[in-house]
């Protein structure tokens, strides 16, 4: 069989697939894997009892049982769930929205996709989305139809006392040309777990608006939920942004559903390009989410429920790098948001890429750091010196793992 060049581009391997099919092998097939790869959140009992309490309201009412299994979504969206959260977007954040400035997905990866492709790739001029703080998340690389539609700026990197580091944007180096048709950052960044600070924001929308491109901010973790965000950041929208919302990270990554909260003209031809694609959305986040909101209950669970779970994991996961990793040349970015701790390794003798190849034969999953790099003109030897690790796991899991990460990094002589 003869594959176009979308089925060339699209069905060998990338960078995502193999994160998934790693993900896969390991939550679904083989449990005596040491996952600490992708990005799968946690496992929350309190959370997982409150949504089976909402499941049973839901199944128990014929009229919602129907709503759930038996329709078809309106192609902006479940229309009781849009108005709901226009009015939380209003009430708890003061962002100045109405229901015409929302949309559902099946995912956000999938609003990624299509978003990325209705501002990118080739019409009359080749645009390009700029990546500001690369490394970003690994998901976006392979979406644009267009071959190289990324243009990726290094981050500047901060040395913090003698293991840590942080990356900040270098706005000397963004070149917004004619060829730039959007910017889009995620916030807590994948993978690095840092929060571009309030001030970049706002100067990220200052050439936004100066240029008259859209920023993107991809909120997977961060405000208004989970809010898996461990430092100080606030987060308002205006009209130049796409905001990107997703229920995976809270907890529901089975109902694959995305939000998108932009201009209204956006929001009309975003819906009908997911029509197109998707024909609708899938109910089940949408109806699940709806009930929390009805109940008043989304910000209390992402400050009691989910916020302090993943603080005490970070805690833990931090104490046990000190330990484990005490008198190894490694530094950890800080951990600001998001799940996951990236670490560098300046002296490490291979890539990141044969590092993860070593640990996957130990049993030990973890993400190498270089397909989190792309788009840029000239890659560096950082891009090839770090890994991503996921500490939603057990301590037993983390501690296990990381006692193998060190013995493989003393092999390499990261001494
Ligand atoms: C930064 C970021 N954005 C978007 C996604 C896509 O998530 P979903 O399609 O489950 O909403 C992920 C998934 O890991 C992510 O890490």
């Amino acid at each position: 069989m003869e594959l176009s060049d979308f089925g060339q581009r699209f069905c060998g391997e990338s960078g995502i697939s193999s994160l998934m099919e790693d993900l896969g092998e390991a939550l679904n097939n083989n449990p005596e894997i040491l996952f600490l790869g992708g990005g799968n959140p946690a496992r929350i009992p309190a959370f997982e009892a409150l949504l089976a309490e909402h499941l049973k309201s839901i199944s128990a009412d014929e009229n919602a049982l129907h709503k759930l299994l038996g329709v078809y979504q309106s192609p902006q969206g479940n229309e009781l769930f849009i108005s709901q959260l226009a009015d939380f977007f209003r009430q708890r954040y003061d962002w100045p929205v109405s229901e015409k400035n929302i949309a559902i997905s099946n995912g956000s990866q999938s609003a990624f996709f299509i978003l990325f492709n209705m501002l990118a790739g080739e019409g009359a001029v080749n645009k390009k989305v700029l990546l500001p703080l690369m490394p970003e998340y690994l998901g976006y690389r392979e979406q644009i139809i267009s071959p190289d539609a990324f243009a990726g700026t290094a981050a500047k990197i901060q040395l913090i006392g003698d293991t840590q580091f942080k990356y900040h944007i270098d706005f000397d180096a963004l070149a917004i040309n004619h060829n730039i048709s959007a910017i889009a950052v995620s916030r807590p960044t994948n993978p690095s777990g840092n929060v571009i600070t309030d001030h970049e924001l706002q100067e990220l929308n200052r050439l936004s608006i100066n240029n008259n491109i859209p920023l993107l901010v991809d909120c997977a973790y961060g405000q208004p939920f989970p809010g898996v965000i461990y430092t100080e950041a606030k987060l308002q929208w205006q009209p130049n942004n796409i905001f990107v919302l997703s229920l995976s990270k809270l907890g529901l990554p089975g109902a694959r559903t995305g939000i998108v909260v932009a201009s209204e003209e956006l929001i009309q031809q975003f819906s009908r390009a997911n029509t197109v694609m998707s024909l609708a959305c899938g109910n089940l986040g949408p109806q699940l989410a709806s009930s929390l909101l009805q109940a008043n209950s989304m910000n209390d669970i992402c400050s009691t429920i989910i916020l302090p779970y993943y603080q005490q994991k970070r805690q833990l996961m931090l104490g046990l790098l000190a330990q484990h990793f005490k008198g190894l040349a490694y530094r950890v970015h800080v951990s600001e948001g998001a799940f996951f701790v990236w670490l560098w390794f300046p002296e490490l003798a291979v890539n990141s890429q044969q590092l993860y190849e070593r640990l996957k034969k130990r049993n030990v999953l973890i993400m190498a750091g270089e397909h989190f790099f792309y788009g840029l003109e000239k890659s560096d030897v950082h891009s090839q010196q770090c890994i991503r690790l996921n500490f939603c796991q057990d301590e037993a899991v983390l501690d296990q793992a990381l006692a193998i990460i060190v013995d493989e990094l003393k092999k390499l002589h990261c001494l």
